[in-house]
């Protein structure tokens, strides 16, 4: 970070600031001592592994902060006047001193004690020498609020004017240098501090860790009882708790770690200025503006940082088990496990949990809210961690500043909220409704014809009627009797229900040792099955045969048997079936979300799968985040609320309109918001979704938007996986290419458009180069060494967007 750290200031720092400093920052080194506690953390390495004693002091340290910010409060205004003095320009005509100075005989006494300095006292710099009165004309009239706000700042100030001192890292010590200035400068001005520059604006990822998280909680633990799950929901939050109070390495001690890349490490430089300048710093300034690390962060920190702290939460856990109340002590043996499910789930690219469109369903994020509403806050690994948190409870137990500034509002809202259009109580309301109708209905209804063939499935699969399992042959372990026999029966089953199949051919591929087959078993009898072969490599899975005994057909087995292969084979990172079906099974295929669209690239499948004359290839793609079994019920239930929801709309209106003649009339059509009654039943006009935050291209001229583009596509060019998309394929190299490619793109035809002018926008450029990666995918298959360099320059590819503010968050 030569020059100082990426962040540019509002206004210009202005000069000597320092030399100033040194008379008034260096009166506090009492106190700057304790901010230097406070903040030491980051120059020491990792605050994760800061014993507990260590973090008391930070604690104190802290409290000290507030407690002595609470006594400048409360000083008499003239010693207050004082103070400001030091930091406030000289209103003498044509004088350029920026603080007065205590004359030399005064030097070693303190405004915040005793010493009050007569108004005329003359200042010590030699150039001014105005007297104190000259420093101070223009702030006897401000109130009381924007006085205490003023002298926050200036003990923030020299906190961090201590803390600098202090700090060993290079990187660290220069953005508490700017953040210094920053503050210097507002002093100054009478501004509020705030950061602009290319650091960007937080949230600086989506989704975030808390968003994440709590999607995983859902992802992996929702088949869990309640108490199980609630257990869950409380280790997530201890983790982030742990996160959020967590102390990062600077990249200093991490550029020692040989496991991270180049790019790794210029993106943790960046993740770690922001943490510095938006979490770390004002916890113990707070008159800069705070953030949560979990809330302002995403995928990218927490995949640099999160072996070492996933470590050190692991050994803390242990360390503080016997502190833990009995109760709690699940979320302590539960939090390796969490940490494991987290892990694995950050390393894998398509992880429904990072996909910002994944949102848990409405009532598990509600039941969720109204479980943290019951229980307590969240279990703290370390009490002495917690009590750090600059939470405003903590800080009121020792006095909340009168100039505190209003807690921030929270950046990112909890997930439901997003869409929330109407109140979660009329929601709850509706759900409520919805599940007691059911329950009164039940004993109603003798014949229940309106019940889905699915749900009387999954009645039956509750009640253990009927069973799924998925069996298979193996050469290298015994295979149990029972495996034989369901083998053998779900072979017979194929044999009559697909009488074309030679019954060798169906016995050879249900006893080969790679394929597998899902047993539909009732009465200890295989009533239907799917056969199956798995390419992993591929990603995709083969459906060979697929059978429900006749007399057990249209009752929805076959569906249920279809849902389960899809959840099976989505749990080991499959996404993508394929089958060859019989004419007479396309109308099946169809209703289970089959195309004979085949959306992958045929030298995916071309030499696995085995192809049949008379059948037909079909393709269906599953989505990571729906877990089909319960996804027709999921659906059902939403429709049942949504049902509810405008029935109670309609009660509420109660008024009925005669209809519209208008078209009977001729008007072939009319604007929507004219239809009577719509704007009195909450419609609203469709607004166009705002982005969060402006994107270079509607706030820059051509020029430096072409220049933005021709930095991205120099970096991309030199990144080591950029070497298969540097020049156009050509059929001398690659025969069949052309065949499939409809649309080639590489980097030097994008770097001849730059040229030319043709990016105009950001999209454009965009679109190009995900025409790069989206060809390189569909061609090769995913194991392939091209397929992973399209997915690595991808990540590399958005990264430097997002540094030069050209990506939307
Ligand atoms: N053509 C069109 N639609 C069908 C067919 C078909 N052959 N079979 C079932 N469906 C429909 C059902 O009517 C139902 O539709 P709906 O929900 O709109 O009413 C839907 O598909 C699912 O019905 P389920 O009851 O869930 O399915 P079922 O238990 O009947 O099993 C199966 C379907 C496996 C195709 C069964 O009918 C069967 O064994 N058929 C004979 C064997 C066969 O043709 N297998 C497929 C060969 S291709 C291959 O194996 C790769």
């Amino acid at each position: 970070m030569s020059g100082g750290p990426a962040i540019t200031l509002k206004s210009q720092p202005i000069d000597g600031s320092n030399s100033n400093s040194g008379n008034a920052a260096g009166q506090q080194q009492q106190s700057g001592n304790n901010a230097a506690a406070a903040s030491s953390s980051s120059s020491q390495g990792s605050a994760g592994n800061v014993p507990p004693a260590q973090e008391g002091t930070r604690q104190n340290s802290l409290q000290r902060i507030q407690q002595r910010k609470q006594k400048v409060f409360n000083l008499p205004e003239a010693q207050k006047l004082a103070k400001l003095s030091m930091y406030s320009a000289c209103q003498a005509e044509g004088c350029r001193c920026t603080g007065w100075k205590t004359p030399q005989e005064n030097r070693h006494r303190d405004v915040e004690s005793s010493y009050c300095p007569e108004l005329s006292e003359e200042c010590r710099n030699a150039s001014c020498r105005h007297p104190l009165r000259s420093h101070i004309s223009h702030l006897t009239e401000i109130s009381r609020t924007s006085m205490d706000d003023l002298l926050g700042a200036i003990i923030d100030m020299e906190n961090l004017f201590m803390s600098m001192q202090r700090v060993e890292d290079e990187d660290t010590k220069k953005v508490y240098l700017y953040l210094f200035r920053l503050l210097r400068q507002c002093v100054l001005t009478r501004q509020q501090a705030v950061i602009r520059g290319p650091l960007g604006d937080p949230p600086f990822e989506s989704p975030c860790i808390t968003k994440a998280v709590l999607s995983l909680v859902f992802y992996k633990y929702n088949h869990l009882n309640p108490t199980e799950l609630q257990t869950m929901t409380e280790v997530a939050k201890t983790f982030l708790n742990f996160l959020n109070h967590y102390n990062f390495e600077s990249p200093s001690v991490r550029r020692s770690d040989a496991t991270l890349t180049h790019e790794d490490a210029s993106t943790y430089k960046i993740n770690y200025t922001r943490w510095l300048v938006f979490c770390h710093v004002p916890a113990f300034c707070n008159s800069l503006r705070q953030f949560e690390t979990s809330l302002v962060f995403g995928r990218t920190l927490l995949r640099t940082v999160f072996q070492y702290m996933s470590q050190q939460l692991k050994k803390k856990c242990i360390s503080e088990r016997d502190r833990f109340p009995e109760d709690k002590r699940s979320i302590i043996t539960q939090m390796p496990k969490f940490l494991e499910a987290l892990r694995a789930e950050l390393l894998k690219d398509d992880s429904p949990i990072w996909d910002s469109s994944y949102r848990p369903p409405n009532s598990f994020v509600m039941q969720q809210r109204k479980r943290h509403q019951e229980v307590a806050p969240p279990a703290t690994i370390s009490a002495a961690a917690a009590a750090s948190a600059p939470s405003s409870s903590k800080r009121s137990s020792v006095g909340e500043p009168v100039h505190k500034r209003a807690k921030k509002e929270p950046v990112e809202r909890a997930p439901s909220e997003n869409l929330d259009d109407l109140p979660t109580d009329v929601v709850l309301r509706a759900m409520k409704s919805v599940s007691e109708s059911k329950t009164t209905n039940k004993a109603e209804i003798l014949f229940p014809v309106n019940v889905s063939r699915d749900e009387n499935v999954k009645a039956e699969e509750q009640k253990r009627a009927i069973e799924f399992h998925v069996v298979g042959n193996s050469l290298t372990k015994p295979v149990d009797k029972q495996t034989i026999l369901w083998l053998l029966g779900l072979q017979l089953v194929f044999a009559h229900q697909l009488p074309e199949m030679p019954r060798e051919y169906i016995s050879q591929l249900v006893f080969d040792t790679k394929h597998k087959t899902l047993a539909l078993i009732k009465e200890n009898q295989p009533i239907g099955g799917i056969c199956f072969r798995p390419f992993p490599t591929q990603g995709f899975t083969e459906i060979v045969f697929c059978a429900v005994t006749m007399a057990e057909q249209v009752k929805g087995y076959g569906t249920h048997l279809m849902n389960h292969l899809k959840d099976y084979s989505i749990q080991r990172g499959i996404k993508h079936l394929l089958t060859f079906a019989d004419c007479d099974a396309i109308g099946y295929f169809k209703k289970q979300g089959f195309s004979k669209d085949i959306k992958l690239a045929r030298p995916v499948y071309a030499g696995y799968i085995k192809e049949y004359d008379s059948a037909t290839l079909m393709h269906c793609e599953l989505h990571p985040s729906i877990v089909n079994t319960q996804f027709i019920a999921v659906i059902r239930n939403q429709s049942e609320i949504l049902k509810e929801l405008i029935a109670q709309r309609h009660n509420e209106v109660q008024k009925v309109r005669p209809g519209l003649t208008c078209f009977k009339e001729g008007l072939p059509s009319i604007p929507v918001e004219s239809i009577p009654g719509l704007r009195e039943i909450g419609w609203k006009p469709q607004m166009r979704p705002v982005r969060a935050s402006r994107p270079l291209e509607e706030s820059t001229d051509p020029e430096k938007l072409a220049n933005s583009f021709q930095s991205v596509l120099q970096s991309v060019r030199q990144h080591a996986t950029a070497w298969p998309f540097l020049r156009p394929v050509t059929a001398a190299e690659v025969p069949d290419y052309y065949d499939h490619i409809k649309y080639p793109m590489d980097l030097k035809t994008m770097g001849e458009r730059l040229k030319k002018g043709y990016y105009q926008t950001r999209r454009l450029f965009m679109a190009d180069m995900a025409r790069i990666f989206s060809n390189c995918r569909f061609y090769n298959s995913p194991d392939t060494e091209y397929y992973r360099c399209a997915n690595s320059l991808e990540r590399y590819f958005q990264t430097k967007m997002r540094e030069l503010g050209l990506w939307d968050k």
